[in-house]
């Protein structure tokens, strides 16, 4: 241990973090060495390159930007509905069909004690988040005849929570093998002084680096392996929160497949174009979403000949991935983002701090950035309230109450 110790000691001091060994002396011998092994694992130099290239913005030329096509739900003829829903069904009904659940965030807005899934909705009776999603599929289940496979997606915070809660809730009754659990990898935070914080005196914070592990995770715990196995073609990703989306979506699957994309996307229109959004569009040849900020005003208001808008398509976390284009995808380095997060803190003088705002900088690869590993997306713009609905925090536009609405609309009658 005391080997250990000097090299743990080294290691802070080559990146000036010796204040993560301020409480050492008072810990017991496991928590000293549960630190040192901490220290000893984390990779410095990663998270600290990641926090000095979040200082510089990326530069988007406005000529590097074109807009993607797209085909709207509510403009398509029953007919069109009605072809494409059965190339998709008979795609779900032949067994091809698996759902992953990203459950790996931290939901810091919210604040919710517990992972965000095992937040329960207000209705009657009340469901948890997880529930609502085992509803979903369990209602495709019965009219498909078949038992489609989910895949969730846990974190370093809320692995072992989640999979307990499963078990007390007996799964929703969802058959119990066809539910597979992945965890996520996770790094270090940082403060606003450029400082790693403590979670505990013998603990760092570190948290789930972003959605976009996921291709990493599932290829790590043989969640890809798994999918080949049992022949599953087509994987729908979504997050845990949105509680009227429609994961199970015949629709998009059969576009996907009738326009031979390996990937697609649903997307909203997004209302108020000053709104700071996430928006698709081509960025150097490849699918993309970019940060609305990136386009020129004239973009902003742009419409094609038949005065639809070019960069109004917005993510809402729901996207298809063909198997193969997930093992593409599994061994390539997605770039990392930078995100400002509230999270709790040991401080100077040992005591646990929580944040009124944020004060951390998180490092988050995310999902939609493997899209520009194609050529080409589909994309099905849906509206607003019937397939949005997330729980995001109390305050804001995404609160549980609205949430409870947009369900009870949709699915009580
Ligand atoms: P959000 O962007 O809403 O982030 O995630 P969050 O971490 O849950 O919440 P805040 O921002 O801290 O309040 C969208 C979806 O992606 C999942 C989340 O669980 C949610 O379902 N996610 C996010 C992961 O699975 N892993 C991550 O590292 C981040």
């Amino acid at each position: 241990m005391m080997q250990n110790y000097e090299t743990a000691k080294e290691i802070l001091a080559k990146y000036k973090q010796e204040h993560l060994l301020n409480f050492y002396d008072e810990l017991n011998n496991n928590e000293k060495e549960q630190l040192i092994q901490q220290i000893c694992q984390i990779d410095f130099e990663q998270i600290f390159s990641l926090y000095e290239a979040s200082k510089t913005d990326e530069v988007i030329l406005h000529r590097n930007i074109k807009p993607l096509p797209y085909t709207i739900k509510k403009d398509l003829s029953n007919e069109e509905l009605a072809f494409y829903s059965s190339i998709g069904e008979s795609a779900i009904l032949n067994g091809k069909y698996a759902v992953v659940t990203m459950a790996g965030g931290q939901g810091t807005r919210l604040g919710y004690k517990g992972p965000k899934g095992t937040f329960e909705l207000d209705i009657k009776p009340k469901k948890s988040l997880f529930e609502i999603l085992s509803d979903h599929l369990k209602e495709a289940n019965e009219k498909y005849n078949i038992a489609i496979p989910w895949y969730i997606m846990t974190s370093i915070y809320n692995d072992e929570l989640t999979k307990k809660f499963f078990e007390e809730k007996n799964y929703f009754g969802y058959p119990k093998d066809c539910i597979y659990f992945f965890k996520q990898s996770e790094l270090p935070l940082i403060d606003l002084s450029g400082n790693l914080i403590l979670e505990e005196p013998y603990k760092i914070k570190e948290a789930s680096n972003g959605n976009g592990d996921v291709f990493a995770s599932m290829y790590q715990y043989g969640i890809l392996e798994n999918m080949r196995q049992r022949q599953i073609d087509w994987v729908f990703f979504s997050g845990v929160d949105n509680v009227i989306l429609e994961i199970v979506d015949p629709l998009l699957l059969g576009l996907t497949i009738c326009h031979k994309k390996l990937v697609a996307s649903k997307t909203l229109l997004k209302e108020n174009v000053e709104d700071k959004d996430w928006i698709f569009a081509r960025k150097n040849g490849k699918p993309s979403i970019i940060d609305s900020r990136y386009l020129s005003s004239e973009m902003k208001v742009a419409k094609d000949e038949k005065s639809h808008f070019l960069y109004r398509d917005i993510n809402l976390l729901a996207h298809l991935f063909h198997l193969s284009a997930l093992e593409k995808v599994a061994n390539v380095s997605l770039p990392y983002h930078r995100a400002f997060k509230k999270n709790n803190f040991v401080n100077a003088e040992g005591m646990k701090q929580v944040p009124e705002s944020p004060n951390t900088y998180k490092f988050e690869t995310f999902i939609f950035d493997a899209f520009s590993l194609f050529d080409d997306i589909e994309l099905l713009r849906v509206e607003k309230d019937d397939e949005f609905a997330p729980i995001k925090d109390f305050n804001g536009v995404h609160n549980p109450e609205v949430a409870k609405e947009l369900y009870e609309r949709k699915y009580c009658f």
